[in-house]
């Protein structure tokens, strides 16, 4: 008999189950496999052709096709990171919620395992100023009918950031916290928190316990890749808050008040996330 490493199991159908019975969450339907292109398409495309309840996800071993935020690709080692896809049917109106409430669920999730993170806005999740967590929420129209949505999320648990142009910002929850995670678990609990927020996206709690995780709020910052009402190019100033639809509120230089809908935000002062 061949015993393959834990590394290989530990996202198994069986595994998952049992996970989900010690986090004590009701029996989600979901689909594993071994390898898939990216969490999200095969998500998408169950929730296109059959409708399956919310919370229901996809996850796998190994994702070769993951795609990031802002058109990036979102790179993962066979079994080293956890990436879930999770479907959803929010009102047009609250799917701009959904990335919050993902970004959110993470960071609880991780207090549960007694990691402490925080939120770089708008939705990458920070531990020891690296990013450990992105998250990419898909809405998924028919013509001008949203049937639904997919949120997705990436998180490093065992990757290995060493030598790679992400050395400096990147990182994983073990090496960096020294916390050993099955990844059943880390996704079993993570469902439970996405599920507790989904039918909750217009709840004011949800809004004020993201901004409560916000890192950087206060501090001078550069923002690339901006989208806003203005200007497509980079944007500097002091980070003032956020609105309720998520947008970043930025001080320039000269006083005047901007605000950002999209972006990467990196602190431009020392001590920043
Ligand atoms: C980011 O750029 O920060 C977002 C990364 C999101 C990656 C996750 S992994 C699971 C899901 N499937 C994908 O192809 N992407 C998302």
């Amino acid at each position: 008999m061949t015993i393959l490493p834990a590394v290989f199991t530990d996202l198994t159908p069986s595994a998952i189950a049992a996970a989900c019975d010690r986090a004590g969450i009701a029996a989600p339907v979901f689909r594993t496999f071994d390898q898939i292109g990216s969490t999200n398409d095969a998500a998408a495309e169950w929730l296109r052709t059959a409708a399956p309840p919310a919370g229901s996800f996809v996850t796998t071993h190994d994702q070769v096709g993951g795609r990031g935020r802002l058109g990036r690709v979102w790179q993962t080692t066979p079994g080293a990171a956890l990436t879930v896809s999770v479907i959803a049917y929010p009102a047009a109106a609250s799917v701009g919620r959904l990335p919050l409430a993902g970004a959110l669920a993470v960071v609880e999730t991780l207090a549960g395992f007694g990691i402490s993170a925080g939120i770089k806005w708008p939705n990458d999740v920070l531990v020891n100023e690296r990013k450990v967590c992105g998250v990419l929420p898909e809405a998924q129209w028919d013509g001008d009918r949203l049937i639904g949505a997919v949120l997705g999320i990436g998180i490093n648990v065992r990757e290995d950031f060493t030598g790679t142009p992400l050395a400096a910002t990147a990182g994983s929850l073990t090496p960096l916290t020294g916390i050993a995670l099955d990844r059943a678990d880390l996704l079993a609990r993570l469902i439970g928190r996405i599920t507790h927020w989904l039918p909750r996206l217009d709840d004011p709690a949800l809004f004020a316990a993201w901004r409560a995780r916000l890192l950087l709020i206060g501090q001078r910052v550069r923002v690339t890749h901006a989208a806003s009402a203005d200007t497509a190019a980079p944007v500097e100033g002091r980070a003032l808050a956020v609105d309720a639809d998520g947008a970043l509120r930025l001080e320039l230089a000269d006083g005047m008040i901007q605000r950002v809908l999209a972006g990467d935000i990196m602190p431009t002062e020392p001590g920043g996330a």
